[in-house]
């Protein structure tokens, strides 16, 4: 046709009446590589409304059938791997193989979604009145988890398809219907995993996802008085959206600084192995990347070596050669980064590579000697970056990362656990990871910002339970 990918509403895909498109910029090459449809209010409200009618059917389909559908649905997502972890590629220049790990951890996610799902959701509870005073047994509470209706589906750019599921699969057993609003990079992948969920067959209306500028539909479909439940996760914006959202749950997964303490006594080459991975995969766009390295002094300069030696081994390239480094999302996002890095110049960082950009591709870059009057010590580069500030006692580095506005991972390198748990009480962060970089994954594990990092804790049970309300019924005894 005329090459403008199609939206899903009401069980097909469609065309925007809007007659408009928005483009999808390739990283790699600066050129638009797909379009999307551009589409309207009254779209967005054709679609809520269909939820809504749609998720009154499907709460009472049994929740073993919901799962069956589930499982169908993650088959057919790994079944489809290679096209979409090609869009993964050609959207958002995610390395080949780590396109393909996203759509198979996704298809695991889903599955794992269904089972939990019908053990949690299978099970309420019974209560009796006489253990509270003054009362006798004479009222019997049962109580279950009731669907919330419709959730949003709010996913970021750099796990399209991967956040999408996190959020879809848990909505889908737990009996709501669900509307999914995927980041304009990324919206073809989206679509495609969408499209393995209309083949497994899923109700009509059930499932839609509706593409659009954010200036346009953004807000109004955050602030539709037919959504019932909003699952973010991103930068800012979801604070805005917190802000303007209705008497809804909210779940919210932000930004992060994730710090990495290094103690004396740590192992330096598995810190320096986590460094690099947790510094450097994707680039450094992931809101779990090791965003700043507060390493011991006496230990600093053989790290910082150790380190270096890793990063020259690093590969920069189109993510078509699956290299390690490829270029970041879009071209402001290079720019921010690069804002980072002249100011850290300015102020005196040692640079321990040189600085290199073409285009949207920035060369990986440690720096060395940060100190806390540089942006690079408390802003989220989102970029192949990283500082390292050098401490003299441990409380320095609790300091520093309980001074940051952000608070979703940290880590702490040490032999000495019972260090390591202290510190880990002390750190103001979601979680906190002993001797390996910060993850989210496996993705039944809580995951959970403080502070500017969100609200809510993720994870498939936490997000089953999240997008449910408790319903009693109370037998009165005479
Ligand atoms: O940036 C998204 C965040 O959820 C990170 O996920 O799996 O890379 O730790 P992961």
């Amino acid at each position: 046709g005329d090459g403008v990918y199609k939206f899903y509403s009401d069980g097909e895909w469609r065309k925007s009446s809007s007659g408009k498109s928005v483009p999808i910029i390739n990283p790699t090459t600066r050129k638009t590589h797909f379009k999307v449809q551009a589409c309207s209010q009254e779209e967005v409200n054709k679609i809520i409304e269909t939820a809504k009618i749609a998720q009154k059917s499907w709460a009472k389909i049994p929740l073993w059938k919901r799962a069956e559908l589930l499982h169908k649905a993650a088959a057919i997502l790994k079944e489809h791997k290679a096209p979409i972890a090609e869009c993964l590629v050609k959207e958002i220049a995610k390395p080949a193989k780590d396109a393909v790990t996203e759509v198979v951890r996704s298809g695991d996610l889903v599955s794992y979604c269904a089972e939990e799902g019908v053990r949690i959701l299978g099970e309420g509870k019974f209560l009796v009145s006489d253990s509270f005073p003054g009362n006798e047994r004479t009222k019997y509470c049962l109580t279950s988890k009731i669907p919330l209706g419709v959730v949003l589906a709010i996913p970021p750019f750099n796990y399209p398809v991967n956040l999408a599921v996190s959020k879809i699969a848990p909505a889908l057993i737990a009996g709501n219907s669900l509307v999914l609003k995927p980041p304009t990079q990324g919206a073809v992948a989206a679509l495609h995993m969408i499209h393995c969920f209309h083949l497994a067959g899923f109700p009509k209306g059930l499932i839609s996802c509706v593409t659009g500028k954010g200036s346009e539909i953004g807000d109004f479909l955050t602030m539709h008085p037919g959504v019932n439940c909003i699952s973010f996760t991103g930068g800012d914006t979801g604070i805005a959206i917190s802000k303007k959202a209705g008497m809804i749950p909210l779940q919210m997964e932000l930004g992060g600084k994730d710090a990495c303490i290094i103690l004396e006594d740590a192992d330096l080459d598995l810190v320096a192995a986590n460094i690099v991975k947790g510094g450097f995969s994707y680039s450094g766009q992931r809101c779990t990347a090791v965003k700043v390295v507060l390493v011991m002094d006496s230990v600093a300069d053989v790290l910082v070596e150790k380190v270096k030696a890793k990063v020259v081994k690093l590969t920069v390239g189109p993510p078509e050669d699956d290299c390690d480094i490829t270029p970041v999302v879009t071209e402001s996002s290079a720019n921010f980064i690069e804002g980072l890095v002249m100011d850290a110049k300015h102020k005196g960082a040692t640079f321990c590579q040189e600085y290199k950009r073409e285009g949207n591709l920035i060369w990986p870059l440690l720096l060395d000697n940060v100190r806390p009057d540089m942006r690079i010590a408390w802003e989220e580069p989102f970029g192949p970056v990283l500082p390292v500030i050098r401490i003299n006692c441990v409380e320095e580095g609790i300091h520093h990362c309980n001074a940051s506005n952000f608070g979703l991972q940290g880590c702490v390198f040490t032999k000495d656990i019972n260090k390591a748990i202290l510190i880990s009480d002390a750190m103001e962060t979601g979680t906190v990871q002993i001797n390996a970089a910060p993850a989210r994954g496996p993705d039944h594990f809580p995951f959970q910002g403080l502070k500017d990092s969100g609200i809510g804790s993720q994870g498939i049970t936490n997000s089953i339970n999240m997008m449910t309300k408790v319903k009693s019924t109370v037998i009165n005894l005479p």
